[in-house]
C-alpha cells in the first residue's frame, strides 16, 4: 500500500495523524531578525490543503505568521512556495500527498516580503516590461468599431494554453540559471514570447524577438534541463516552446 493510500486508510478509520509543520520564519524588515525554522504541530483532517494548515496556524497558533493566498484554487498564483524543497502552490496541495513532517520555505530568487510571502509581482512586471508582452497590432490603433477578426481555431487554442500562466512563479524558482542570474527571464518569459509570436496580430518579426531574447539572459542562458517544465502547476508545455524558441533565435543568429 502506498504511503498516500496508508493516508487515506488512516483518515478513513478516524486516526488522524499529527503532522509537523517546520517553516523557516524571517522578516527582513526587522533589523533584529534572523532567518529560523520554527515547528508547529497540528493533527491533520479530511483533504486538508496546506492552505488550511497554514490558516490554521495564524488563527490558533502563531498571528505573526506571513504567506499568501488570494484565490484558494491555482488561479491567482499567489501560494506558490517551497514544499519539502519543491516549488509548487500551496492551496492545491493536500497533506495527505506529504509525509507527516513538512517543510516550508519562500520561493527563492523573488524579493521576499516575510516568512513565505514573496514579491512575484514586482519581478512578473519588470519582466513583462523588458519583454514587451502585449500585443503589437499589425494595423495601429485599435478600432473598437470594426468586426473581430478571425483566427484559426489551432493557432487560438495554442495561444490559449500559453494564456492560462498564472504567474505563479514555480518555474523560475525551479531553475538553475534564475539562480545564477537574477536578470534571466526564466521559462514565464519564454512562454510569453512564444505565445505573441504565435499570435497572427503581433507585428513583431523573429528579429525584434531575437532582440528580447537571443543572448544569455534569455535562450542561451536556458541550460534545458527542464525543471520548470517538471514543477509548472497548469502543465503548460515550456518544453516545446522553449526548444521551438531555442531553435528559431539560433537561426535567426546565424542568418
Ligand atoms: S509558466 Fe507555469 S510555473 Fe511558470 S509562472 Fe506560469 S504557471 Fe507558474
Ligand atoms: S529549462 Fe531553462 S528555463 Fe527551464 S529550468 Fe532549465 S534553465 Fe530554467
Ligand atoms: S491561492 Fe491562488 S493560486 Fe493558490
Amino acid at each position: 500500500m502506498s504511503a498516500i493510500d496508508n493516508n487515506t486508510a488512516r483518515q478513513n478509520a478516524g486516526q488522524n495523524r499529527q503532522l509537523s509543520i517546520n517553516i523557516l520564519r524571517y522578516d527582513p524588515s526587522d533589523p533584529a531578525s534572523r532567518p529560523r525554522m520554527q515547528e508547529y504541530r497540528i493533527e491533520e483532517s479530511d483533504s486538508m490543503t496546506l492552505f488550511i494548515v497554514l490558516n490554521e496556524i495564524r488563527e490558533h497558533q502563531d498571528p505573526t505568521l506571513q504567506f499568501d493566498f488570494v484565490c484558494r484554487a491555482g488561479i491567482c498564483g499567489s501560494s506558490a512556495m517551497m514544499v519539502n524543497g519543491r516549488p509548487q502552490l500551496a492551496c492545491r496541495t493536500l497533506t495527505r500527498d506529504l509525509p507527516n513532517v513538512i517543510t516550508l520555505a519562500p520561493l527563492p530568487f523573488f524579493e521576499l516580503i516575510g516568512d513565505l510571502s514573496v514579491n512575484t509581482g514586482k519581478w512578473m512586471r519588470g519582466m513583462s516590461e523588458r519583454l514587451q508582452v502585449w500585443l503589437h497590432a499589425k494595423e495601429g490603433e485599435t478600432d473598437i468599431c470594426r468586426i473581430e477578426e478571425r483566427m484559426d481555431p489551432d493557432i487560438a487554442e495554442q495561444i490559449y494554453e500559453l494564456d492560462r500562466c498564472i504567474e505563479c512563479g514555480c518555474c523560475v524558482a525551479a531553475c538553475g540559471t534564475a539562480q545564477m542570474r537574477k536578470d534571466f527571464v526564466g521559462a514565464v518569459g519564454f512562454g510569453k514570447i512564444a505565445r505573441f509570436r504565435l499570435d497572427p496580430r503581433d507585428a513583431r518579426t523573429d528579429d525584434d524577438y531575437y532582440e528580447l531574447i537571443g543572448d544569455d539572459t534569455g535562450v542561451f542562458g536556458c541550460m534545458s534541463l527542464l525543471a520548470c517544465h517538471d514543477v509548472c502547476p497548469k502543465s503548460l508545455p515550456l518544453q516545446t516552446q522553449i526548444a521551438f524558441l531555442r531553435r528559431k533565435m539560433a537561426a535567426q543568429g546565424l542568418g
